[in-house]
Protein backbone atom coordinates (compact mmCIF):
# COMPACT_ATOMS: atom_id res chain seq x y z
CA UNK A 1 0.00 0.00 0.00
CA UNK A 2 1.16 3.73 -1.21
CA UNK A 3 -0.25 7.24 -0.84
CA UNK A 4 0.40 9.72 1.73
CA UNK A 5 -0.32 8.57 5.22
CA UNK A 6 -4.43 10.30 5.34
CA UNK A 7 -4.72 8.54 2.80
CA UNK A 8 -4.26 4.86 3.91
CA UNK A 9 -6.63 3.29 6.39
CA UNK A 10 -6.43 4.25 9.50
CA UNK A 11 -5.64 2.42 12.79
CA UNK A 12 -5.99 3.22 16.79
CA UNK A 13 -5.07 1.30 19.41
CA UNK A 14 -3.71 2.43 23.00
CA UNK A 15 -1.69 0.85 26.14
CA UNK A 16 -2.20 1.37 29.67
CA UNK A 17 0.44 3.11 31.62
CA UNK A 18 0.42 0.78 34.45
CA UNK A 19 4.45 -0.20 34.53
CA UNK A 20 7.02 -0.77 32.37
CA UNK A 21 6.75 -2.70 29.02
CA UNK A 22 8.43 -5.71 28.63
CA UNK A 23 8.72 -8.88 26.53
CA UNK A 24 5.16 -9.49 26.51
CA UNK A 25 4.38 -6.30 25.17
CA UNK A 26 6.91 -6.16 22.33
CA UNK A 27 5.74 -9.59 20.76
CA UNK A 28 2.49 -8.55 21.33
CA UNK A 29 1.90 -5.39 20.42
CA UNK A 30 4.87 -3.06 19.26
CA UNK A 31 6.35 -5.74 17.05
CA UNK A 32 3.12 -4.90 15.16
CA UNK A 33 2.58 -1.27 15.58
CA UNK A 34 5.55 -0.52 13.85
CA UNK A 35 5.34 -2.13 10.00
CA UNK A 36 1.81 -0.91 10.55
CA UNK A 37 3.35 2.53 9.84
CA UNK A 38 4.11 1.68 6.39
CA UNK A 39 0.54 0.38 5.69
CA UNK A 40 -1.72 2.48 7.60
CA UNK A 41 -2.32 5.83 9.23
CA UNK A 42 -1.18 5.20 12.96
CA UNK A 43 -2.95 6.75 15.98
CA UNK A 44 -1.46 5.61 19.13
CA UNK A 45 -2.32 6.38 22.57
CA UNK A 46 -1.06 6.12 26.09
CA UNK A 47 -4.51 5.01 27.36
CA UNK A 48 -3.88 7.04 31.12
CA UNK A 49 -7.76 6.98 32.21
CA UNK A 50 -8.08 3.12 31.42
CA UNK A 51 -4.99 2.93 34.21
CA UNK A 52 -7.38 5.38 36.70
CA UNK A 53 -10.32 2.67 36.53
CA UNK A 54 -8.22 0.11 37.99
CA UNK A 55 -5.25 2.28 39.59
CA UNK A 56 -7.41 5.03 41.30
CA UNK A 57 -6.40 4.78 44.39
CA UNK A 58 -3.31 5.06 43.95
CA UNK A 59 -2.48 6.60 40.25
CA UNK A 60 0.61 8.37 41.21
CA UNK A 61 2.96 6.31 38.96
CA UNK A 62 0.59 6.57 35.69
CA UNK A 63 2.56 10.12 34.83
CA UNK A 64 5.83 8.43 35.10
CA UNK A 65 4.41 5.39 33.65
CA UNK A 66 3.28 6.90 30.83
CA UNK A 67 6.02 8.88 29.81
CA UNK A 68 8.76 5.90 30.34
CA UNK A 69 6.33 3.92 27.99
CA UNK A 70 6.25 6.22 25.08
CA UNK A 71 10.18 6.03 25.54
CA UNK A 72 9.97 2.19 24.67
CA UNK A 73 7.79 3.15 21.64
CA UNK A 74 10.33 5.02 20.31
CA UNK A 75 13.00 2.73 21.01
CA UNK A 76 10.78 -0.08 19.25
CA UNK A 77 10.42 2.03 16.14
CA UNK A 78 7.31 4.08 16.54
CA UNK A 79 8.06 6.90 15.00
CA UNK A 80 6.42 10.28 16.26
CA UNK A 81 7.16 11.69 12.56
CA UNK A 82 4.93 9.14 10.50
CA UNK A 83 2.32 7.67 13.61
CA UNK A 84 0.12 10.00 15.85
CA UNK A 85 1.74 9.30 19.28
CA UNK A 86 -0.62 10.95 22.44
CA UNK A 87 -1.79 10.88 25.69
CA UNK A 88 -5.51 9.65 26.08
CA UNK A 89 -6.16 12.70 28.80
CA UNK A 90 -4.74 15.45 27.16
CA UNK A 91 -7.21 14.59 24.13
CA UNK A 92 -10.68 15.30 26.37
CA UNK A 93 -12.54 15.08 23.59
CA UNK A 94 -12.51 11.23 23.76
CA UNK A 95 -14.23 11.93 27.45
CA UNK A 96 -17.61 13.43 25.83
CA UNK A 97 -17.93 11.16 23.61
CA UNK A 98 -17.40 8.18 26.03
CA UNK A 99 -20.58 10.84 28.12
CA UNK A 100 -22.55 10.84 24.75
CA UNK A 101 -22.14 7.09 23.81
CA UNK A 102 -23.00 6.02 28.03
CA UNK A 103 -27.18 7.54 26.71
CA UNK A 104 -27.36 4.36 24.71
CA UNK A 105 -25.91 1.71 26.30
CA UNK A 106 -27.61 -0.19 28.52
CA UNK A 107 -25.84 -1.49 31.59
CA UNK A 108 -26.18 -4.93 30.52
CA UNK A 109 -24.08 -4.69 27.97
CA UNK A 110 -21.49 -3.79 30.37
CA UNK A 111 -21.77 -5.89 32.45
CA UNK A 112 -21.93 -9.03 30.28
CA UNK A 113 -18.49 -8.01 29.12
CA UNK A 114 -16.45 -11.02 30.02
CA UNK A 115 -13.46 -9.05 31.02
CA UNK A 116 -15.23 -7.16 33.69
CA UNK A 117 -16.33 -10.12 36.22
CA UNK A 118 -12.49 -11.69 35.88
CA UNK A 119 -10.91 -8.46 36.36
CA UNK A 120 -12.70 -7.92 39.63
CA UNK A 121 -12.04 -11.76 40.46
CA UNK A 122 -8.30 -11.32 39.42
CA UNK A 123 -7.74 -7.99 41.13
CA UNK A 124 -10.07 -8.72 44.08
CA UNK A 125 -7.76 -6.72 46.40
CA UNK A 126 -9.19 -3.51 44.45
CA UNK A 127 -12.90 -1.72 44.69
CA UNK A 128 -13.53 -2.15 41.03
CA UNK A 129 -17.19 -1.98 41.57
CA UNK A 130 -17.26 1.62 40.01
CA UNK A 131 -18.58 3.37 37.13
CA UNK A 132 -15.51 3.96 36.00
CA UNK A 133 -14.66 0.22 35.68
CA UNK A 134 -17.93 -0.90 34.04
CA UNK A 135 -17.62 2.06 31.47
CA UNK A 136 -13.57 0.73 30.61
CA UNK A 137 -14.98 -1.06 27.50
CA UNK A 138 -17.40 2.19 26.95
CA UNK A 139 -14.21 4.22 26.97
CA UNK A 140 -12.13 2.43 24.40
CA UNK A 141 -15.35 2.65 22.29
CA UNK A 142 -14.63 6.00 22.71
CA UNK A 143 -11.27 6.08 21.92
CA UNK A 144 -11.76 4.53 18.54
CA UNK A 145 -15.10 5.76 17.23
CA UNK A 146 -13.06 9.19 17.71
CA UNK A 147 -11.22 8.64 15.08
CA UNK A 148 -13.33 7.05 12.71
CA UNK A 149 -10.56 3.99 12.43
CA UNK A 150 -11.85 0.40 11.12
CA UNK A 151 -9.62 -1.10 12.37
CA UNK A 152 -8.00 -1.59 15.76
CA UNK A 153 -4.43 -3.75 16.31
CA UNK A 154 -4.73 -5.54 19.45
CA UNK A 155 -4.43 -8.98 20.88
CA UNK A 156 -6.85 -12.05 21.47
CA UNK A 157 -7.93 -10.53 25.08
CA UNK A 158 -9.38 -7.51 23.26
CA UNK A 159 -11.98 -8.97 21.02
CA UNK A 160 -14.54 -8.84 23.46
CA UNK A 161 -14.21 -5.35 24.21
CA UNK A 162 -14.24 -4.24 20.30
CA UNK A 163 -17.66 -6.75 19.91
CA UNK A 164 -19.34 -4.25 22.34
CA UNK A 165 -17.77 -1.65 20.42
CA UNK A 166 -19.69 -2.55 17.25
CA UNK A 167 -22.88 -3.44 19.41
CA UNK A 168 -22.87 0.48 20.74
CA UNK A 169 -21.67 2.22 17.61
CA UNK A 170 -24.42 0.17 15.74
CA UNK A 171 -27.05 1.50 18.48
CA UNK A 172 -25.62 4.94 18.05
CA UNK A 173 -25.85 4.79 14.37
CA UNK A 174 -29.60 3.68 14.81
CA UNK A 175 -30.85 6.49 16.94
CA UNK A 176 -28.55 9.37 15.48
CA UNK A 177 -27.85 8.22 11.64
CA UNK A 178 -24.97 6.96 10.59
CA UNK A 179 -22.23 9.32 12.61
CA UNK A 180 -19.49 6.49 13.71
CA UNK A 181 -17.80 3.78 12.26
CA UNK A 182 -17.78 0.16 13.32
CA UNK A 183 -14.19 -1.17 14.49
CA UNK A 184 -12.76 -4.55 13.54
CA UNK A 185 -10.09 -6.04 15.27
CA UNK A 186 -6.67 -6.75 13.57
CA UNK A 187 -5.83 -9.02 15.19
CA UNK A 188 -1.90 -9.68 16.03
CA UNK A 189 -0.61 -12.85 15.69
CA UNK A 190 0.97 -13.56 18.58
CA UNK A 191 3.24 -16.71 19.50
CA UNK A 192 2.28 -16.84 22.72
CA UNK A 193 5.10 -16.68 25.84
CA UNK A 194 5.09 -17.68 29.05
CA UNK A 195 6.65 -15.63 31.41
CA UNK A 196 10.63 -16.71 33.31
CA UNK A 197 8.98 -19.44 35.40
CA UNK A 198 6.59 -20.60 32.76
CA UNK A 199 3.19 -19.21 34.02
CA UNK A 200 1.62 -16.43 32.17
CA UNK A 201 3.64 -13.64 31.89
CA UNK A 202 3.02 -10.58 34.05
CA UNK A 203 4.84 -7.98 35.99
CA UNK A 204 2.84 -9.19 38.92
CA UNK A 205 4.27 -12.51 38.92
CA UNK A 206 8.04 -10.74 38.29
CA UNK A 207 8.73 -13.42 35.46
CA UNK A 208 8.80 -10.96 33.05
CA UNK A 209 12.43 -9.40 30.61
CA UNK A 210 11.67 -5.76 30.67
CA UNK A 211 12.75 -3.54 28.09
CA UNK A 212 14.81 -1.31 29.78
CA UNK A 213 16.36 -4.35 31.56
CA UNK A 214 20.16 -3.78 31.31
CA UNK A 215 22.52 -6.63 29.82
CA UNK A 216 23.20 -8.46 33.40
CA UNK A 217 19.84 -8.04 34.41
CA UNK A 218 19.27 -10.49 31.32
CA UNK A 219 21.56 -12.53 31.30
CA UNK A 220 20.74 -13.40 35.38
CA UNK A 221 16.76 -13.84 34.46
CA UNK A 222 17.47 -16.44 32.12
CA UNK A 223 20.17 -18.23 34.06
CA UNK A 224 17.45 -18.65 36.65
CA UNK A 225 14.83 -19.21 33.75
CA UNK A 226 12.12 -22.43 34.14
CA UNK A 227 13.02 -25.32 31.84
CA UNK A 228 12.24 -28.85 31.23
CA UNK A 229 12.52 -29.98 35.39
CA UNK A 230 12.75 -33.70 34.56
CA UNK A 231 16.01 -32.66 33.04
CA UNK A 232 18.35 -32.50 35.95
CA UNK A 233 21.56 -33.70 34.46
CA UNK A 234 22.58 -32.22 30.86
CA UNK A 235 23.13 -36.24 29.60
CA UNK A 236 19.40 -36.87 29.92
CA UNK A 237 17.16 -36.27 26.67
CA UNK A 238 15.38 -33.16 27.13
CA UNK A 239 11.86 -31.59 25.59
CA UNK A 240 11.73 -29.16 23.54
CA UNK A 241 8.38 -28.60 22.97
CA UNK A 242 6.59 -26.59 25.23
CA UNK A 243 9.82 -25.89 27.07
CA UNK A 244 9.80 -21.91 27.62
CA UNK A 245 14.00 -21.47 27.13
CA UNK A 246 13.64 -23.03 23.57
CA UNK A 247 10.14 -21.01 22.80
CA UNK A 248 12.13 -18.07 23.31
CA UNK A 249 15.13 -18.89 20.93
CA UNK A 250 12.24 -19.53 18.27
CA UNK A 251 10.88 -15.67 19.38
CA UNK A 252 14.49 -13.91 19.46
CA UNK A 253 17.19 -15.67 18.16
CA UNK A 254 17.19 -14.85 14.48
CA UNK A 255 20.10 -17.54 14.11
CA UNK A 256 17.41 -20.64 13.12
CA UNK A 257 20.90 -22.79 12.52
CA UNK A 258 22.01 -22.35 16.36
CA UNK A 259 18.45 -22.82 17.65
CA UNK A 260 18.17 -26.58 15.37
CA UNK A 261 21.27 -27.26 16.62
CA UNK A 262 20.49 -26.96 20.23
CA UNK A 263 17.32 -28.20 20.19
CA UNK A 264 18.94 -31.59 18.73
CA UNK A 265 22.02 -31.99 21.10
CA UNK A 266 19.09 -30.88 23.86
CA UNK A 267 16.56 -33.79 23.16
CA UNK A 268 19.73 -36.18 22.46
CA UNK A 269 21.01 -35.43 26.29
CA UNK A 270 23.95 -33.30 24.49
CA UNK A 271 23.97 -29.95 25.73
CA UNK A 272 23.86 -28.16 29.19
CA UNK A 273 21.33 -25.67 30.21
CA UNK A 274 24.08 -22.91 30.59
CA UNK A 275 25.23 -23.49 26.83
CA UNK A 276 21.49 -23.10 25.77
CA UNK A 277 21.22 -19.95 28.29
CA UNK A 278 23.57 -18.48 27.50
CA UNK A 279 22.96 -18.58 24.23
CA UNK A 280 19.44 -17.26 24.55
CA UNK A 281 20.86 -14.18 26.46
CA UNK A 282 23.04 -13.40 23.95
CA UNK A 283 20.29 -13.21 21.13
CA UNK A 284 18.53 -11.11 24.07
CA UNK A 285 20.66 -8.62 24.57
CA UNK A 286 21.77 -8.19 20.63
CA UNK A 287 17.82 -7.78 19.83
CA UNK A 288 17.64 -5.29 23.37
CA UNK A 289 20.87 -3.30 22.87
CA UNK A 290 20.03 -1.14 20.21
CA UNK A 291 16.80 -0.18 21.76
CA UNK A 292 18.20 0.51 25.62
CA UNK A 293 20.75 2.98 23.79
CA UNK A 294 17.71 4.37 21.81
CA UNK A 295 15.51 4.58 24.79
CA UNK A 296 18.64 6.21 26.69
CA UNK A 297 18.30 9.10 24.88
CA UNK A 298 14.83 10.01 25.48
CA UNK A 299 14.52 8.93 29.05
CA UNK A 300 18.15 11.43 29.38
CA UNK A 301 15.55 13.82 27.61
CA UNK A 302 12.46 14.16 29.03
CA UNK A 303 11.56 17.57 27.90
CA UNK A 304 12.07 16.18 24.15
CA UNK A 305 8.98 12.90 25.25
CA UNK A 306 6.73 15.47 26.60
CA UNK A 307 7.26 17.58 23.62
CA UNK A 308 6.29 14.57 21.68
CA UNK A 309 3.86 13.48 23.62
CA UNK A 310 1.86 16.86 23.97
CA UNK A 311 2.67 17.51 20.06
CA UNK A 312 1.07 14.22 19.11
CA UNK A 313 -1.81 14.65 21.29
CA UNK A 314 -2.64 18.30 19.74
CA UNK A 315 -2.34 16.46 15.93
CA UNK A 316 -4.75 13.93 17.68
CA UNK A 317 -7.02 16.61 18.92
CA UNK A 318 -7.66 18.39 15.56
CA UNK A 319 -9.22 15.14 14.35
CA UNK A 320 -11.16 14.40 17.63
CA UNK A 321 -12.92 17.82 17.74
CA UNK A 322 -13.73 17.72 14.35
CA UNK A 323 -15.45 14.28 14.97
CA UNK A 324 -17.08 15.58 18.02
CA UNK A 325 -18.68 18.97 16.22
CA UNK A 326 -20.32 16.44 13.52
CA UNK A 327 -21.29 13.78 16.68
CA UNK A 328 -22.88 17.09 18.64
CA UNK A 329 -24.90 17.74 15.20
CA UNK A 330 -26.20 14.48 14.68
CA UNK A 331 -27.73 14.40 17.93
CA UNK A 332 -29.00 17.45 18.11
CA UNK A 333 -26.87 19.76 20.15
CA UNK A 334 -26.79 22.49 18.00
CA UNK A 335 -27.16 26.09 19.35
N1 LIG B 1 -7.86 -2.10 26.70
C1 LIG B 1 -6.61 -2.04 25.96
C2 LIG B 1 -5.62 -3.00 26.62
O1 LIG B 1 -5.68 -3.25 27.81
C3 LIG B 1 -6.04 -0.65 25.95
C4 LIG B 1 -6.89 0.29 25.15
C5 LIG B 1 -7.60 1.35 25.63
C6 LIG B 1 -7.09 0.25 23.75
N2 LIG B 1 -8.23 1.96 24.61
C7 LIG B 1 -7.97 1.33 23.46
C8 LIG B 1 -6.63 -0.60 22.73
C9 LIG B 1 -8.40 1.56 22.14
C10 LIG B 1 -7.06 -0.35 21.43
C11 LIG B 1 -7.93 0.72 21.14
O2 LIG B 1 -4.72 -3.45 25.94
Amino acid sequence: MTGSPSSRPRVVSGMRPTGRLHLGHLVGALHNWVPLQETHECFYFVADWHALTSEYADASGITGHALDNLADWLAAGIDPERSTLFVQSLVPEHAELHLLLSMVVPVPWLERVPTYKEQQLQLADKDLSTLGFLGYPLLQTADVAIYGARHVPVGEDQVAHLELSREVVRRFNNIFGEVLVEPQPLLTPVSRLPGLDNRKMSKSYGNTIDLADDAATVVKKIRQMYTDPKRVRADIPGTVEGNPVFMYHDAFNPDTAEVDDLKARYRAGAVGDVEVKTKLAAAMNALLEPMRERRRQFVEHPDRLREIAVEGSRKARVVAVETMERVRGAVGLRY
